[in-house]
């Protein structure tokens, strides 16, 4: 199935893997590439050396296109994207922050870069400052999705942009690629989808919950990480949404993050300071978060660990291969197309 996207990017089908902490590890990214797909590796978690481990550990697993996701305000996200750019890799994904020097750098060597957007503001000025597409992520899609449905959000950005668009939030299947690709975007991304999978290194615990679970058992709060975040429906986290933050657990696990990260805390901590009280606050958040996350993808504790998924979790039903979830996309697109006359 070709489409302005697959063309541009080399690859066979116009279905991304989504950048996902800690789940779009290199197993999973490399599934997704060999599948036909672009498997994007999540770096939030990882360090600089751990970036680029992982970078060539994905391609001793692949020799197909795949990326890299750099949230340029966390911590290590900079250093993330300077070690994509010197490992050459295919293409960079960059969100909430300027990626002008990464287009750059990236065209420089033929590579590609993807911004992710929620409006289209964000679209256009990414599209101005380089980049090769866009993911319009809508208000169904796990974690930090925009304030716009899908259904709205990829037509506005469709007409804001010439490059091409990749609609993200609530796809799962081929009825929902049609769909994508009817309101003019050139691909979908999924998240949900692919994190249960075979291929997935979360929980088999927690992907049963997910499976059992209906499209309204998720909801939107902004204690996980500061920003807005759909989150699965969980004691755990309805209690963190009522709660006030505990700035004591933070700076614990603020120290824990910035070890992992291999980033000075007090570069962290200073940085923080400097960018105002409602940075300090979000990391503190997101220096909790992770312990929870950690709960419920590594764990399967589904009681005190916070899960993140999209609303399209009441439609999955069971836990295939990634190449069985491409099959059945393409497959079921290719149907549903074939039914238009
Ligand atoms: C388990 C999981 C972890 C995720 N982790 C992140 C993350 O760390 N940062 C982020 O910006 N988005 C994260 N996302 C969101 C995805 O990148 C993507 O935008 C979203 O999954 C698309 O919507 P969908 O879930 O309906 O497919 C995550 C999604 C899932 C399901």
């Amino acid at each position: 199935m070709k489409t302005k996207f697959t063309e541009l990017f080399g690859i066979q089908y116009p279905v991304v893997l989504s950048g996902m902490s800690k789940v779009a590890v290199p197993k999973l990214v490399a599934a997704v590439s060999n599948a036909g797909g672009l498997g994007i590796l999540a770096t939030g978690p990882l360090s600089g050396d751990e970036t680029r481990a992982a970078i060539r550990e994905i391609r001793s697993l692949t020799d197909k296109p795949f990326g890299i996701g750099v949230t340029l305000i966390m911590p290590g996200a900079v250093e993330n994207a300077q070690i994509g750019l010197e490992e050459k890799v295919p293409v960079i994904n960059f969100s909430l922050g300027k990626g002008d020097w990464i287009a750059e750098q990236a065209h420089a060597y033929g590579g590609k870069v993807i911004a992710t957007v929620v409006n289209e503001r964000h679209a256009m000025a990414a599209q101005r400052h380089g980049a090769d597409a866009v993911f319009a992520t809508g208000y169904e899609a796990a974690a930090h999705g925009g304030p716009v449905t899908s259904m709205v959000l990829i037509p506005s950005i469709v007409d804001a942009v010439d490059i091409p668009v990749i609609g993200a939030g609530g796809f799962a299947d081929g009825r929902g690629l049609v769909a994508a690709l009817a309101l003019g975007a050139q691909g979908i991304a999924m998240g949900s989808r692919f994190s249960i999978t075979q291929e997935s290194p979360i929980h088999d615990n927690t992907k049963q919950t997910v499976i059992g679970n209906a499209i309204e058992d998720t909801f939107i709060t902004e204690k996980l990480d500061g920003m807005d975040c759909r989150v699965m429906k969980s004691p755990a986290a309805e209690k963190m949404d009522k709660a006030s933050i505990n700035l004591m657990a933070a700076l614990k696990n603020s120290f824990k993050v910035s070890k992992s990260l291999g980033v000075p805390w007090v570069k962290v901590a200073v940085g923080a300071l400097i960018t105002g009280p409602e940075k300090v606050m979000q990391l503190a958040r997101s220096a909790n978060a992770s312990e929870a996350l950690d709960l419920a993808i590594k764990q399967g504790d589904v009681v005190n660990g916070v899960h993140l998924v999209g609303q399209v979790q009441g439609r999955l039903k069971d836990t295939p291969t990634v190449a069985e979830v491409m099959q059945r996309v393409i497959e079921e697109a290719e149907s549903v197309k074939s039914g238009f006359s």
